[in-house]
């Protein structure tokens, strides 16, 4: 490893959107920590990145799991500059009223339990470092109320909400927190809600000012964007990345399709 390259860990990057965020942090020649509960396709992926890569299996969820794969990054590299909280779990689409504890209390520990484990296993390098950049990716579904989207919500909310407490409790440490707030993005995930018919793209396109649905590359560059040197007065933000979608407050269609 060179003196001046530097090491980002990046959950949930074995599919979709975290999987665009290594291939662009490689490409900013990070070294990237390629960090999924799938650690066969996190350790597969960290080779298709070709350099001073790195897969871990982890749940972000679980305390000691999250310890023992920053404790890891630590010995392999010896350095932390990065984090980016992505790894997410889509919520049930059924009625409020059908909705269990047990898929409520799993949204909510995955995403907002793994933004703060993940976040607090990373300050100790970053603050030995005197520097870091944290950026949590939230949702449009934590700014606005999207029906039936309880946990999911809720918890992207929390996640907003950890973005501003956390940059303004470890500024003085010379860390930084931010997040993207994306919207509809052609995913897995998304392609999921498609198939079982809970979304409908060309619906959804309507409501999108700028008429489409984002790519996962359309997140990538935010995020990268917010962790570099670029953005090193920025802290505490949550930047919508939606085409739009937040902005728009007027009836009817925001595009013609
Ligand atoms: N796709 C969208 O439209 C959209 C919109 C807004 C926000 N987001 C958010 O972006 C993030 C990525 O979503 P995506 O669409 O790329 O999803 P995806 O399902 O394609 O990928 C999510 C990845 O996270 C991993 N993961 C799930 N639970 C985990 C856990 N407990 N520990 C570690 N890894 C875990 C999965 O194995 C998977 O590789 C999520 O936080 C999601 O909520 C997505």
């Amino acid at each position: 490893m060179s003196a001046d390259e530097k090491v980002a860990v990046i959950t949930g990057a074995a599919s979709g959107i975290g999987w665009a965020l290594a291939q662009t942090f490689a490409r900013a020649r990070y070294a990237v920590c390629v960090v999924d509960l799938d650690a066969e396709t996190a350790k597969k992926r960290a080779g298709e990145l070709n350099g001073n890569h790195e897969g871990y299996g982890c749940d972000v969820s679980d305390e000691g799991q999250v310890e023992r794969t920053f404790a890891a990054v630590q010995t392999r590299y010896g350095r932390l500059d990065v984090l980016v909280n992505n790894a997410g779990i889509v919520g049930s689409q059924e009625p409020s009223i059908s909705q269990d504890m047990v898929y409520f209390d799993r949204i909510t520990k995955v995403i907002i339990n793994g933004t703060f484990l993940c976040s607090r296993a990373a300050f100790h390098p970053m603050a030995a470092q005197k520097s870091g950049a944290i950026v949590n990716v939230g949702s449009i579904a934590g700014l606005t109320g999207l029906p039936r989207r309880n946990a999911y919500g809720a918890a992207k909310a929390g996640v907003h909400s950890l973005t501003r407490s956390l940059a303004t409790e470890w500024a003085q440490h010379g860390i930084r927190v931010n997040a993207v707030a994306p919207g509809y993005v052609a995913t897995p995930m998304v392609q999921g809600l498609v198939d079982q018919g809970k979304v409908d793209s060309a619906r959804l396109c309507r409501r999108i000012p700028m008429a489409r649905l984002g790519t996962p590359e359309d997140i990538a560059d935010p995020v990268l964007f917010l962790a570099s040197d670029a953005a090193r007065y920025v802290t505490g933000v949550t930047l919508s990345v939606d085409g739009g979608w937040a902005a728009f407050g007027d009836a009817g269609n925001a595009s013609e399709q």
